[in-house]
């Protein structure tokens, strides 16, 4: 059996939103989703199966993992020691290219990493399907990174699939990085919050389909506008339903509102460009490359956003050399908190 793997794998952004769950055991998505592959916003991890150790070890950034983050890594070694007969522990070494500290999610990128890296490693199969089906188990949005391009994950459906490869439609996605909220609500505990006591959740579960339906066409039409609306209508919707939770799950902060109204005006000015969001305060905004230096300065001008990190449409995740791997690690971050 081969015990190591070194692998990159990139984040992803939602165009149409998941949010919300078929079955809460086996993590399946209740909503279809539809999201963007970013070049450099990206986890690089190693694998490393080793009849020396007695318990699995998590090494994130630098720092040693400990309670949760340490247990949903081994739930997913366990998945792969099961599928492959052995019991071997396993060290984990991961690093994000992108400021932890932002805020800006990574298990996304987190699990897609971590599954290829541990399946790569067992000598298992790791077609991108299976990968994305065991990214999928520990956070669904994961699912998704696991292929480049435009990617889809239909609602109960166990792994993602391709749409469209990123030279069909060669988008910008910046992310303008606010102060934080007051407290983080992580993404799974709010959708099961949002499913328990809003009563429009059940309104998001019926439109929700329609809007992903409208963004597949408009990304096959390589449509913007059509794209962009419908985009900045999912996020909206999504963030609609947790504010009519009980108590609220608000990520909002005062720059979060100053963003959407500030890309509302651009458009008004002739700029094509569309706001997204997820679980936390930051924005995403999609525009075409050509248009990204006018839609920086102004999202740079707002007050409260800390930063903006460049994006375009990029690949999936792959495989890379032990050599790569440690060259990478070895970079220091463009960007620091
Ligand atoms: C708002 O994939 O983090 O980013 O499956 O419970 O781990 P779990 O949830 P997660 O949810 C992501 C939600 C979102 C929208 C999206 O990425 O589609």
């Amino acid at each position: 059996m081969t015990r190591e793997a070194h692998v990159r794998a990139p984040s992803n952004i939602a165009l149409a939103k998941y949010w919300g769950k078929a079955d809460v055991a086996k993590n399946l998505p209740a909503v279809p989703s539809l999201s963007m592959t970013l070049d450099g916003l990206s986890t690089y991890t190693r694998v490393r199966f080793d009849p020396g150790l007695n318990e699995d070890r998590f090494v994130l950034d630098g720092a040693t993992a400990t309670g949760r983050p340490l247990a949903r890594v081994s739930e997913l070694l366990d998945r792969v020691r099961r599928q492959g007969g052995f019991e071997l522990r396993a060290e984990v070494v991961s690093d994000n290219d992108f400021p932890t500290a932002a805020g800006l999610a990574s298990s996304a990128s987190g699990f897609a990493a971590l599954a290829l890296a541990a399946l790569t490693a067992a000598g298992e199969s790791a077609d991108p399907s299976a990968v994305s089906a065991l990214a999928r188990q520990s956070s669904a949005s994961a699912a998704r990174s696991v292929f480049g391009g435009y990617v889809a994950l239909p609602g109960g459906a166990d792994s993602a699939e391709p749409v469209a490869p990123p030279e069909h439609f060669p988008l910008s996605m910046l992310v303008a990085v606010t102060e934080r909220g007051e407290k983080a609500v992580g993404s799974t505990a709010g959708m099961q919050h949002t499913a328990a006591t809003s009563p429009y959740y059940a309104a998001w579960l019926a439109a929700a389909p329609a809007v992903y339906a409208e963004i597949r066409a408009a990304i096959a039409a390589r449509d913007l506008q059509a794209l962009g609306e419908a985009s900045e209508h999912s996020a909206l919707a999504m963030h609609a339903s947790m504010w009519a939770a009980r108590p609220a799950i608000d990520y909002f902060v005062p720059a979060t509102l100053a963003v959407l109204k500030r890309v509302r005006t651009l458009r008004t000015a002739g700029t094509l460009a569309y706001c997204t969001m997820d679980a936390g305060p930051h924005v995403k905004v999609i525009c075409r490359p050509e248009d990204a230096g006018t839609v920086i300065s102004a999202l740079e001008s707002i007050d409260g956003v800390r930063r903006v990190i460049r994006a375009v449409v990029g690949g999936g995740a792959e495989v890379i050399s032990a050599d790569a791997w440690a060259a990478r690690r070895s970079t220091p971050r463009a960007e620091s908190d």
